[in-house]
């Protein structure tokens, strides 16, 4: 398609919910795809909130397009969606809120990136997942769910080396890990709505859906799993914040995930990388922390260390840099979102299942 003045023009965003996702990971996206986004309307219920991250979109904007701009706000979402200058919405409302927000968006005919999970719980994910799909094709939208683990840069290649290339031999097993610091003094665990969690799950829905979809990512789909899981951290949530589970992939390839809030004092040994994917003829390390980056390391039983070679590789962009990417190409020039409603059911569907693994102490096949 040729490029128009229109196709390259800068989408305009409203935010719905404009609290610490916006400012600590979606504003650093924005400033980084130096004008393909400008802000024109911000909602948010919380007066201080509002008024913070109107002026952060006024700096943003400033800074992207070199002009002062007129930011539109509102503490109703409903009146937002009925503003002409908005073409598009990013909604970051806690997680109980997103879905039915999501869904009138789409109904007023705007694009839309909402943070993730899809939904509260199964039920409800699996009547909106098609109601979405359907809307994004009638009305000619783009619906994304921002699922940032969809779009770590260092996933695809790691797919790649591994199961296209085959460098590791065959896929024996993959494990991922991740530790998180619920300090209920500050920051995202001090959130009411996540300390009296009106979604299923916790922090293993509100943060371990991520590795799920990572997994989900590197291995494709997975037909049996096996969960145990504890409540350790009372104060931080009213739901098990503590899990281990088993996977069988489709492919035969075997997962082992570990996700943690038990305690803010809980940490990873310094460096450990959050997945590791074992082949017969080498392994696969990749870590999030700092830059994105891959380390590969091929076998050898007769080489002293035990390694035959190393390889590596480090993203020169982050998964919300590239979740906002994927969101403007798919709004100016049709691309296929990457994260749609039904990727992310299929994560949610997986996230359930462990869940309820672990409460009815069996084995669940999806
Ligand atoms: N992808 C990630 O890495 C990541 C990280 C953190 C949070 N998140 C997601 O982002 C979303 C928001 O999380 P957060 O940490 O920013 O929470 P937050 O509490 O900091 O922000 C939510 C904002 O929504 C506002 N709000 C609440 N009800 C509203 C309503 N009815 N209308 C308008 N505004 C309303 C609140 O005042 C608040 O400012 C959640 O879905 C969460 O899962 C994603």
């Amino acid at each position: 398609m040729a490029q128009t003045e229109e196709y390259s023009a800068p989408v305009k965003l409203g935010l719905i919910g404009a609290g610490l996702a916006f400012k600590r990971l979606h504003l650093p996206a924005l400033t980084a795809l130096k004008g393909y986004f400008r802000i024109t309307a911000v909602c948010d219920i919380a007066p201080e909130t509002l008024s913070e991250s109107t002026r952060l979109a006024a700096d943003l904007n400033k800074a992207n397009f070199g002009e002062e701009s007129e930011i539109r706000t509102y503490s109703g979402y409903r009146e937002l969606l009925q503003d002409n200058e908005v073409e598009a919405v990013l909604i970051s409302l806690p997680i109980h809120l997103n879905a039915e927000v999501m869904q009138d968006a789409a109904l007023a005919g705007k694009h839309l990136i909402c943070e993730k999970p899809l939904a509260s719980n199964l039920a409800q994910g699996r009547k909106l997942a098609p109601v979405l799909e359907s809307l994004a094709a009638t009305k000619g939208l783009a619906i994304e769910i921002a699922e940032n683990y969809h779009y770590r840069p260092e996933l695809a290649i790691a797919r790649r080396w591994a199961f296209e290339e085959k460098l590791l031999g065959e896929v024996v097993i993959i494990t991922a890990q991740n530790f998180v610091r619920m300090d209920t003094s500050q920051g995202y665990a001090a959130t009411a709505w996540r300390i009296d969690n009106q979604y299923r799950g916790g922090i293993l829905m509100d943060g371990g859906i991520h590795y799920i979809a990572m997994l989900r990512r590197l291995a494709g789909e997975v037909e049996q799993v096996h969960a145990f899981a504890r409540h350790m951290h009372k104060t931080a949530t009213s739901s098990p914040d503590t899990i281990s589970i088993n996977l069988r992939f489709r492919s035969g390839t075997l997962g082992n995930m570990i996700y943690t809030g038990a305690s803010p004092n809980l940490l990873p040994p310094r460096d450990q990388p959050d997945c590791i994917i074992y082949g017969t003829q080498g392994q696969i390390q990749l870590s999030k922390k700092n830059d994105a980056r891959l380390l590969l390391q091929a076998f050898d039983a007769w080489q002293p260390t035990g390694f035959k070679e190393a390889q590596y590789w480090a993203a020169e962009t982050s998964s919300y840099y590239e979740e906002f990417l994927n969101f403007y190409e798919a709004i100016r020039f049709g691309k296929p979102v990457l994260a749609s409603p039904t990727e992310c059911l299929h994560d949610l569907e997986l996230m359930c299942a462990a869940l309820d693994s672990a409460e009815e102490r069996a084995v669940k096949l999806l």
